[in-house]
């Protein structure tokens, strides 16, 4: 039964968000009432969809869902947290691979802030190899990922990548002309 007030935040890029996030947030709302997305703006990062299109994406595949929230924060995740009145951080482990990064974040957010509590969910099996990452670079190259996220993130990956394909090969074209 889910604690029906406790709010969880899901912070994260989500760049883009895969089947494995869509598992996580299910069964986070199995435990608390509400859980947020929330997308790290990161200057530094050099994403592929900019943030109001991951909202956009975000939105669309949690269409429907009145427990699930979306938004944006910056700065400390701690502050964000607490700013939102959650009382949890929530994170997915696929595999022993993220241990030491996500070990390491959640010390550091108890350092912070000890009333916040860091809960670890893990995927189905199924998606513990599935990672935003790789997702973006098996599209690029031409494999198939509609199993692997929302038909959303597909639908917008092939326009990106068409968007992308078409200013390059514009490009291309136009340095040919300055050339001759
Ligand atoms: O999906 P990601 O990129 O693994 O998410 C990383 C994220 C957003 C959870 C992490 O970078 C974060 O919390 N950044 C906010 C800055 C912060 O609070 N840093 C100190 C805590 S370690």
């Amino acid at each position: 039964m889910p604690r029906a007030r406790a709010l969880a935040v899901f912070p994260g890029s989500f760049d883009p968000v895969t089947n494995g996030h869509l598992d996580i947030v299910r069964r986070g709302l199995a435990v608390f009432g509400r859980v947020r997305l929330a997308i790290l703006v990161n200057s530094e990062k050099q994403p592929l969809f900019s943030v109001e299109e991951r909202l956009e994406i975000l939105r669309e595949a949690f269409r429907g869902n009145p427990r699930v929230e979306l938004d944006t924060f910056s700065g400390l995740l701690v502050d964000y947290a607490r700013k939102v009145g959650a009382s949890v951080i929530l994170r997915g482990i696929r595999a022993l691979s993220d241990f030491d990064y996500e070990f390491q974040m959640a010390l550091m957010n108890r350092r912070l802030d000890p009333r916040i509590e860091t809960v670890f969910m893990m995927p189905a099996e199924s998606y513990t190899y599935v990672s935003s990452r790789l997702v973006k670079e098996v599209f690029q190259l031409g494999g198939r990922v509609s199993d692997l996220v929302p038909p959303v993130v597909e639908r917008r990956l092939r326009e990106k990548y068409r968007g992308k394909a078409t200013r390059a090969g514009a490009s291309r074209t136009r340095s040919k002309r300055r050339k001759r």
